[in-house]
């Protein structure tokens, strides 16, 4: 129905969250909707991460609300397994588990969580495995994959859940240099599939060229919000300007040597 397609995803509102007397998040207000990526940048410790962690409760918000598909997330009632199981994240170091090969990693949750059968559960895997270029390594141990490779069995696994948000916080920041863009590849794939995204990233050119709305944290408030186009070539906030002079200089270094 068209009126439920306009509903947000996620939508946040009045967020906040302290570690002791550090607050972390002080008012957030965004929402994602249907099939949108959102990128989350910002320096180190601006709060990131603990947002992301906000959306599935991996930490408990202090104050405000989290609407996932229109239920309120901080209702007593909520069971946060169940809503773990409609988003799905990836983290930057992978946490699969090594004591099993790349098949049974993709397996265990929709077989355990969602009573899937084996076989069900394996043809499954198998689809998401070959959609990141990993089907002949069904069999492998975990611990014999590169980086990038793990990471994207890692995207693969979140998948075979059937997501209905993937988050990532920061996939790429452990890998060499050159394998970073295997996995941004699989991710830009997801996107383009129309995949619902909330990505932590410092990777500016995907943040410009992939997501529709760049959220831009400052020391745990949103300083910045916008259309990345827009953002990244004419930033309004001095602090975002201040963030991203590196990459402008770069970039535009690299179209001066050109
Ligand atoms: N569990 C915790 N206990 C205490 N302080 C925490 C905890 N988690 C995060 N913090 C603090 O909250 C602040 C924000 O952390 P967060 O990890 O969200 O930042 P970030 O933007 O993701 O940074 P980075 O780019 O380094 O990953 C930091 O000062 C961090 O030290
Ligand atoms: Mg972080």
């Amino acid at each position: 129905m068209a009126e439920s397609a306009q509903e947000p995803v996620i939508r946040i509102e009045g967020l906040r969250k302290s570690f002791g007397s550090h607050e972390v998040l002080k008012n957030i207000d965004f929402e994602i909707m249907p099939g949108e990526v959102v990128t989350i940048i910002g320096a180190s410790g601006s709060g990131k991460s603990t947002l992301l962690r906000c959306l599935n409760l991996l930490e408990t918000p202090d104050a405000g609300h989290v609407w996932f598909r229109g239920e309120d997330l901080a209702a007593q009632h909520v069971n946060v397994n169940r809503l773990r199981e409609k988003i799905g994240m990836v983290f930057q170091g992978f946490n699969l588990f090594n004591n099993m090969n790349v098949l049974d990693n993709c397996t265990l949750a929709p077989v355990t969580l969602k009573k899937a059968s084996k076989a069900e559960a394996e043809a499954e895997a198998m689809r998401h495995l070959e959609a990141v270029g990993l089907a002949e390594f069904a069999k492998a141990s975990v611990t014999s994959l590169s980086g990038g490779q793990k990471q994207r069995v890692a995207i693969a696994r979140a998948l075979c859940m059937k997501p209905d948000l993937m988050l990532f916080d920061e996939p790429t920041s452990a890998l060499d240099p050159e394998i970073v863009g295997e996995v941004l590849s699989v991710m830009r794939n997801l996107a383009d599939e129309g995949m619902t995204m909330a990505v932590v990233t410092h990777e500016m050119d995907f943040a410009k060229n992939v997501s529709d709305k760049v959220v831009f944290m400052d020391q745990g408030v949103i300083a910045e919000m916008g259309e990345p186009n827009r953002l990244f070539t004419n930033p309004e906030h001095p602090r975002t300007r201040e963030f991203l002079s590196r990459y402008l200089e770069d970039t535009q270094g690299a179209s001066a040597t050109a």
